[in-house]
């Protein structure tokens, strides 16, 4: 039995107390992933953003809104688990400022400034124990091929990832996706087209795998 960190779904941003930025999530995936996690009999944390999508029955979850509260979120809960899962699709971006009530719109035209968000997988990836094992996905859109495995690869590396899952913007609100599964030893396997609870049961047995293996190393 492991301990599985998961999340999901996308972030909203407010722009003052009624509009937001965020994007097209629909949370599938990450609640396949925490749903297959609970069936294999493991212990789940599901922290998942905003969604239509129902709770997978059994698996606690954890409600946030923005990806500043899902960072804090999960950073806090690190240290209880043995894997995490990133498949939140986190607004990259929030509003400098965030302006109260629902100021109105004016005639002109609006220049919004937007910082940058903290990265929720980074922050795992840099605080993790020897035997945690971090799992993210990479969403290439304007790659395919060799560019987008590349990409892939990079975002392992730089958020320090023991296995990243490469798809592209077709899986957005889809039942089924073609994955490649990249691992830290420079190795990558692509998978036929499979339902998305197909691949969040294999991608759980072989994330669990690792850090059983990294336990008994150790
Ligand atoms: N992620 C995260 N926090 C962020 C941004 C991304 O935890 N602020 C995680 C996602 O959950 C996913 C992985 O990082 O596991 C990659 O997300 P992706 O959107 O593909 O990458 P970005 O870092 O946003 O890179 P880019 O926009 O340059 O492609």
């Amino acid at each position: 039995m492991a301990r599985i960190l998961v999340t999901a779904g996308p972030t909203r941003e407010f722009l003052d107390d009624v509009r937001y930025l965020s994007n097209a999530s629909s949370g599938r995936m990450g609640y396949a992933i925490a749903a297959a996690a609970v069936a294999a009999g493991h212990e789940v944390l599901l922290i998942s953003g905003p969604t239509e999508r129902p709770e997978p029955a059994g698996v606690p979850c954890a409600r946030v809104v923005s990806a500043r509260e899902m960072h804090d979120r999960a950073l806090a809960s690190w240290p209880r688990f043995d894997v995490a899962f990133g498949v939140a699709a986190v607004a990259d971006f929030r509003p400098a400022q965030r302006r109260r009530g629902k100021p109105p719109k004016g005639t002109g035209a609006v220049t919004l400034e937007l910082v940058p968000n903290p990265d929720v997988i980074a922050a795992l990836g840099a605080a993790r124990r020897p035997g945690q094992v971090v799992v993210g996905f990479a969403l290439q859109a304007g790659e395919a091929g060799a560019d987008a495995l590349a990409a892939a690869r990079e975002k392992l590396e730089r958020k320090r990832l023991d296995l990243c899952v490469l798809n592209g913007p077709e899986v957005l609100g889809s039942d089924r996706a073609r994955v490649t599964l990249l691992d830290a030893d420079g190795g990558d396997e692509a998978w036929e087209e499979l339902e998305k609870p197909a691949i969040a049961e294999r991608l759980v047995a072989r994330a669990v795998a690792l850090h059983t293996a990294r336990e008994e190393a150790s």
